[in-house]
């Protein structure tokens, strides 16, 4: 059987959070043997956690399953990101693909901490969505290793759609857009539902209808050829009526430039972790 055949590497994953779930989950989903995941993290509550939801294998030590494993996907905040280092130098990283998803960590940062000849380096930049296979994914290899490309292309995606940067200041963007905007939608959700159950819907009714609402705006515009919603917006705001007298307090409120402001904003955030004191 073929070396880089998806179904045979072991895959050890360092970080127990967020991402960590949504990885296991998207991997299971798409099929993956739950036996050839690990994870480690330093808290015994969110390994075990992922053990009981997922039955894959655990450990406290970053070493123990890394050294093992054919592909390590690092999945740990920037600040921790030299501890792990740290451990994975005491082990031979050389045949193993390394898949880093920290935002604002840039390859050359992963190969100065990785003091190693031979460091095969792939960032996949991933929304939480991978966990139930409709995410969107951005990648980059600095490395020509197309069997490692291939392998995480493949991976990944499964969970999702891939976009194969050629540049890696692009994953600035998509971890702003990609990452994050999941988080704006739903916040934008969260304070819509406030407001419809201050106005006496129960918390149940108010959630679905949101749901669905959102899933009947996504049926409309795979349909709509445009490629831009406003003219999607526009069959529902017509002038003068009720919904344009609400667009029209978002626009009086600047919401496009707090929109614009909130994203400057996190793309400066990603400049700060890449000033972290790493060294
Ligand atoms: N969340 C997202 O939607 C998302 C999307 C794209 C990329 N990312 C990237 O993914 C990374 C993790 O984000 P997250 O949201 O999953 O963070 P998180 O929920 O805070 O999880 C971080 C995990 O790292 C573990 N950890 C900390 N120090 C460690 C060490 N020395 N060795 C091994 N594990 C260690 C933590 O352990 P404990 O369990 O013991 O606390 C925790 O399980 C970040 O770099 C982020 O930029 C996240």
């Amino acid at each position: 059987m073929d070396k880089y055949n998806i179904e045979e590497k072991k895959i050890n994953i360092i970080g127990a959070g967020n991402i960590s779930y949504a990885v296991i989950s998207g991997l299971i989903n798409s099929n993956y043997k739950k036996d050839l995941i690990t994870v480690c993290a330093p808290s015994i509550k969110n390994r075990n956690n992922i053990t009981k939801l997922f039955g894959i294998k655990n450990s406290s030590n970053n070493i123990y399953y890394s050294d093992q494993a054919d592909v390590l996907i690092l999945a740990v905040k920037p600040q921790s990101i030299v501890s792990v280092c740290q451990d994975l130098n005491k082990i031979n990283l050389s045949k193993k693909i390394i898949i880093s998803l920290l935002a604002g960590i840039n390859t050359n940062i992963l190969i100065s901490l990785l003091k190693q000849n031979n460091i095969n380096i792939i960032r996949i930049m991933p929304n939480i969505a991978i966990a139930v296979n409709y995410g969107i994914i951005a990648m980059y290899a600095i490395s020509k290793n197309t069997n490692s490309i291939n392998f995480t292309k493949n991976l990944f995606s499964k969970m999702g759609i891939i976009y194969q940067l050629d540049n890696e200041n692009d994953i600035d963007t998509f971890t702003v857009i990609v990452g994050s905007s999941p988080a704006y939608f739903l916040f934008f959700m969260e304070e819509i539902q406030k407001k419809i159950e201050s106005m006496g819907i129960n918390q149940c009714n108010a959630y679905n209808i949101i749901i669905n609402t959102i899933n009947g705006i996504i049926h409309l515009s795979k349909l709509n050829h445009h490629n831009t919603f406003n003219k999607l917006r526009k069959l529902i705001s017509s002038k003068k009526g009720i919904t344009e007298s609400a667009i029209s307090v978002f626009k009086k409120e600047n919401i496009s430039s707090i929109i614009a402001n909130a994203i400057d904003v996190s793309i400066n955030r990603i400049k700060d972790l890449k000033n972290i004191k790493i060294f």
